[in-house]
């Protein structure tokens, strides 16, 4: 009987796994039945804009974190699919750091081509995954929100790309009930505009922070206060911008830093990070993790060491994005059309414990962009996903970090050479501060002097 595969989210994780096996597929492979159930109504994952926030029209929790204005934080030669380029998809280079439309239309533009969508339960969402040891399957039970009906069906494998940066995590600050201004979590942020003219607190400081942040001040915020719990965001910001320790509690519009300084504000953006959060698994095949590059659990960062016949991808903390989904994509794949055999139990173990081990030694950002190239490096090695030259882009990756170093607000402007294709990216007609419209028409337009 043809094995059931049901993979759980259409964004680019879940999408990867489709692309894996249609590529096995064009090379005689036998796919088995494949099921991607999406609650979206289109596919794209965090990349599907939407200006929802709170919950959606089902009353299903909204998904979406991403926000008007926003333009990849990473050189997009180091998220590039090894076997899509952008040069491909677009017929001539492009700048380095698109906004979100472009990469959409990237993202997108690779599924479409391998007539894939078929495959897509849009609409639909996961409610319940239940194995049976007895038949050596999965019930998973979905809910067709527009039939607003749950089914079930069974299936052999399956495979959780439902996310992670969904699920906002949301401390509290004495005081902040009853705040005199907007309070939100970076989840809810839609449009800098809103901050116009206002003082603006901003509670972490990791890459939400530092975009959001980034992004008020352009769009026109007078002044932004970071707060941050473990480390500060050492860049060097405008004059408006000031860094203080973790905020201790607020009374009326001061809040008031763990130094014992405060400072008036008129709103506060919670970056602090997200949940992993699985409700439709129950406790014994439940990732329980926080953002980190090696997960506990999870053979190859994929196979759920309670049942390898659960995968998950795209749990790890991200630099790789795109072609990491890919890598863990294609090996998943591998494995359950029988080419890869998984070792025994303590080989899985030792294995995992290898990667945690140098996980907990690693010191810098440098060291942590290895750490994740030779993780990609190690699943790409067992398939036949096309091999790049994974040791250049960690060097983009650090060149990236040094380019951000020289300058936060003018790093977007940088261009790099594509590890896939040899050519470098043309510079953008407007430096990223002064470019309002983040239109895909917008930034592909090419400057009559330059055509
Ligand atoms: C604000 C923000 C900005 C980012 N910017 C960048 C960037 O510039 N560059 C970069 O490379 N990466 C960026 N990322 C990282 C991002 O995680 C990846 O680019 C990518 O979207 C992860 O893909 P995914 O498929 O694993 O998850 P997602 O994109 O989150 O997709 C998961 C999918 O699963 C669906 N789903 C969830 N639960 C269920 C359910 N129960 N049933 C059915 N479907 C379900 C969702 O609707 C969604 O479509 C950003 C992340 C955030 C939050
Ligand atoms: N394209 C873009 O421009 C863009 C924009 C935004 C986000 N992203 C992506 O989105 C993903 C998520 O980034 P993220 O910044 O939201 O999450 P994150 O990287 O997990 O960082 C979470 C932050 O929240 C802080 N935090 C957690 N709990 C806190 C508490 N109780 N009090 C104070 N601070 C607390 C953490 O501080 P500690 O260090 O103390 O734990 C950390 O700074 C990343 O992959 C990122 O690349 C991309």
């Amino acid at each position: 009987m043809t094995k059931r595969v049901a993979i759980i989210g259409a964004g680019p994780s879940g999408l990867a796994q489709l692309r894996a096996f249609q590529s096995a597929g064009r090379t005689g492979a036998e796919v088995p039945d494949l099921v991607c159930f999406e609650k979206q109504s289109d596919w794209g994952g965090l990349w599907n804009y939407t200006w929802r926030t709170g919950v959606d029209e089902y009353g299903e929790p909204v998904h979406g974190s991403m926000y008007r204005y926003l333009w990849s934080n990473g050189p997009k030669e180091c998220l590039e699919f090894a076997d899509y380029s952008f040069e491909e998809h677009f017929g001539r280079p492009i700048p380095s750091y698109p906004p979100r439309a472009v990469l959409h239309d990237y993202i997108m533009g690779r599924v479409a081509k391998s007539d894939v969508r078929r495959f897509v339960r849009f609409n639909t969402v996961a409610r319940w995954v239940d194995y049976s040891e007895e038949t050596g399957k999965f019930t998973v039970t979905v809910k067709d929100l527009k039939k607003d009906e749950l089914y079930s069906e069974e299936f052999d494998y399956v495979v959780v790309a439902s996310g992670h940066f969904s699920t906002p995590n949301v401390p509290h600050f004495p005081g902040i009930e009853v705040f005199p201004g907007r309070v939100m979590h970076a989840h809810d942020f839609r449009d800098a505009n809103e901050f116009v003219g206002k003082n603006l607190l901003v509670v972490g400081s990791s890459y939400s922070a530092e975009d959001i942040a980034s992004q008020c001040y352009k769009y026109g915020a007078k002044s932004i206060t970071f707060s941050y719990r473990t480390r500060p965001l050492t860049f060097e910001w405008p004059d408006c911008f000031t860094v203080k320790p973790l905020l201790t509690r607020l009374t009326g519009k001061v809040a008031h830093f763990k130094d014992g300084t405060s400072a008036d504000v008129d709103a506060i953006v919670l970056c602090t990070g997200y949940l992993h959060h699985f409700p439709f698994l129950p406790d014994s095949l439940r990732l329980k993790t926080n953002n980190r590059l090696y997960p506990a659990n999870l053979y190859k960062g994929i196979f759920w060491r309670g049942n390898p016949k659960l995968m998950y991808l795209g749990m790890q903390d991200q630099y790789f994005t795109f072609n990491m989904f890919d890598a863990q994509a294609w090996y998943a794949r591998d494995v359950m059309l029988g080419r890869i055999a998984l070792p025994a139990d303590a080989d899985q173990d030792a294995d995992i414990r290898g990667w945690r081990t140098r996980e907990e030694a690693l010191e810098d950002p440098f060291q942590s962009i290895d750490f994740q190239g030779d993780y990609v490096q190690d699943l790409i090695g067992a398939t036949d996903y096309p091999m790049f030259d994974i040791k250049r882009v960690c060097d983009l990756f650090k060149e990236w970090e040094h380019d951000k170093e020289k300058s936060i607000m003018g790093y977007r402007d940088n261009s790099y050479v594509s590890v896939m294709t040899g050519n470098r990216a043309p510079v953008h007609h407007t430096a990223w501060i002064e470019a309002l419209d983040d239109s895909l028409e917008a930034f592909l337009t090419v400057p009559v002097a330059a055509e």
